[in-house]
C-alpha cells in the first residue's frame, strides 16, 4: 500500500486551506496550488492564523508546521513529486476532470486524486484520466478543522486500495472540535449522504422563503421559526454561511440529476443575481459586513411545519438506503450530526413514521412536489431492519 507522505491541496479557498491546515497538522507535506497568487495568500494567510491561534493554546509550534507547507500556481510540476492529490476547485465538472487528468498525466504512477466535490460523481469526474481505479472522493464540512466529518466516497471504479487510503488520510486529520467520523460513501451518488439527505429540504425551503418573501415576511422571522431546534446556526445565517452561490448551482446539479422539483426558489435566484451570496460579499439574507448576523428570533413567522421536515428528511435517508449508498441509517444519523452538528432524522422520526408519511403525502398534494413522494423503503417500514 501506499504510504502518503506529500499532498497537493489543489484550491486556496475556504475548504482548500482548511484541507491544507489540518493536513500540515497531521504531519503531511503540503503543496497548496491556485491559480492566483492573491488567492493563495489568503488562504495561506487563513492557515497562519488558525495554526498562531493554535500555538497561542499551547497546542502544537507554529514554526515546526508551517514549515511543512509550500505553494505553488502550477499543478503540473507540483503533483510530480507528490502521492495525493486533494482537490478542492470551483463545483465545475470539466474543471474538476481537467485537473484530475493533469494530475494523472503529470504525476507519479501511485499518486491517487480525492476530489472535494460536495454533490458531483466520482465515477464521472475520473472517466478521461487514464487512471479512474486511483480516483475517491473525500468531502469535507464547513470549516473544516471543526467539523467532524469526512465522507469517504468509492467511484464504480475506484480500486480497493485506493478506497482504503482515502479512508486512512481522512482518519489522520485532527479535528479540533472531536473526534473524526470517517462516513464510508459505498456508491457515488448525487449529493453522497449528508448533502443528499437535507437536499430535499431546498425544495421546502425554496417554498418557504418564497412564501414569506410574498407575505413580506422578515428573515429573521423565518429563522425564529427554526430557533426551537437549538442548531448552531440558524437556516438563512447557514445559508449566508456556505454561499447563496452554492446553494443555486447545488439545486441546478440536482434539478440535471435528481428532479426538476430541486429548482432554485424566486428568493435565491434573485439573491443570485444581485451579487447577495453571503459572508462572501458580506450580505445575503444579513449583512455580514461587521461579522456573524445574530438575527433577534422574538417574533416567529410561523410558516414551518417541522414535521414535513422530518418526513422529507426520513423519505430521502430511505431513498440512500434503497440506492445502495450506505448499508445503515445509523450512519446517516452519525454522518448528519458530525458534519452539521445537528441530529439525523432517523433517531427520533423512526416510531411514528406513518404519521410523517402522511403529513408528507398532503405536502405533494398541495404543493405538487412529486419528488417528495415516500419511496418503498419508507412507506413499507423496511428501513427499520438497517439500523
Ligand atoms: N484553526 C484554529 N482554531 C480555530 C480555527 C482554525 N482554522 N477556526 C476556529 N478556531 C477556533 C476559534 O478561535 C475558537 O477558539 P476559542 O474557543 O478558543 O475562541 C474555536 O475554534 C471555536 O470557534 P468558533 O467560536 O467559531 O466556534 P463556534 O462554537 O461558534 O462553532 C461552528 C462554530 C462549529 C461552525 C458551529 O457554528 C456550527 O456547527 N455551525 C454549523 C456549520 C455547518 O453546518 N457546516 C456544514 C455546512 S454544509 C457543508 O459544509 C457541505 C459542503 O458540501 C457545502
Amino acid at each position: 500500500m501506499v504510504d502518503i507522505k506529500t499532498i497537493v491541496v489543489l484550491g486556496a479557498g475556504l475548504m482548500g486551506n482548511g484541507i491544507a491546515q489540518v493536513a500540515i497538522m497531521a504531519g503531511y507535506n503540503v503543496v497548496m496550488v491556485d491559480v492566483k497568487q492573491e488567492f493563495i495568500d489568503k488562504g495561506m494567510a487563513s492557515i497562519n492564523k488558525g495554526v498562531n491561534r493554535l500555538e497561542e493554546k499551547g497546542l502544537l509550534t507554529a514554526a515546526e508546521v508551517l514549515g511543512r507547507i509550500k505553494t505553488s500556481l502550477d499543478l503540473a510540476s507540483a503533483v510530480k513529486d507528490a502521492d495525493m492529490v486533494i482537490e478542492a476547485v470551483v463545483e465545475r465538472m470539466d474543471v474538476k476532470k481537467q485537473v484530475c487528468k493533469t494530475t494523472m498525466d503529470n504525476g507519479p504512477s501511485h499518486i491517487i486524486y480525492a476530489s472535494n466535490t460536495s454533490t458531483m460523481d466520482i465515477t464521472e469526474i475520473g472517466e478521461d484520466c487514464g487512471a479512474p481505479e486511483r480516483v475517491s472522493g473525500m468531502h469535507f464540512f464547513n470549516p473544516v478543522p471543526l467539523m467532524r466529518c469526512i465522507e469517504v466516497i468509492r467511484g464504480d471504479k475506484t480500486s480497493d486500495e485506493t478506497f482504503q487510503i482515502t479512508m486512512d488520510v481522512a482518519k489522520s486529520l485532527p479535528c479540533l472540535r472531536g473526534e473524526r467520523y470517517i462516513a464510508p460513501v459505498l456508491k457515488s451518488r448525487p449529493g453522497f449522504i449528508v448533502n443528499r439527505l437535507n437536499a430535499p429540504l431546498g425544495i421546502y425551503g425554496h417554498y418557504i422563503r418564497d412564501l414569506a418573501y410574498e407575505k413580506g415576511i422578515p428573515w429573521e422571522q423565518l429563522d425564529a421559526d427554526y430557533a426551537i431546534l437549538k442548531a448552531p446556526m440558524l437556516p438563512c445565517v447557514l445559508s449566508d454561511y456556505v454561499g447563496i452561490d452554492t446553494s443555486y448551482y447545488g439545486a441546478l446539479y440536482y434539478v440535471e440529476k435528481l428532479s426538476p422539483d430541486f429548482k432554485p426558489g424566486k428568493v435565491i435566484t434573485m439573491m443570485f443575481n444581485e451579487k447577495k451570496l453571503g459572508r462572501k460579499t458580506g450580505q445575503g439574507f444579513y449583512d455580514w459586513s461587521e461579522g456573524r448576523p445574530t438575527p433577534d428570533t422574538s417574533i416567529k413567522a410561523g410558516l414551518v411545519d417541522f414535521d414535513i421536515i422530518a418526513a422529507i428528511r426520513m423519505n430521502e435517508g430511505c431513498r440512500l438506503l434503497e440506492e445502495g449508498v450506505v448499508k445503515s441509517y445509523n450512519v446517516i444519523d452519525e454522518a448528519n450530526m458530525a458534519g452539521m452538528n445537528t441530529p439525523g432524522p432517523f433517531e427520533r422520526g423512526k416510531d411514528r413514521y406513518k404519521e410523517l408519511i402522511k403529513k408528507l403525502e398532503e405536502f405533494v398534494a398541495l404543493t405538487g412536489k412529486t419528488y417528495l413522494t415516500p419511496c418503498e423503503m419508507f412507506k413499507t417500514g423496511k428501513f427499520l431492519e438497517m439500523a
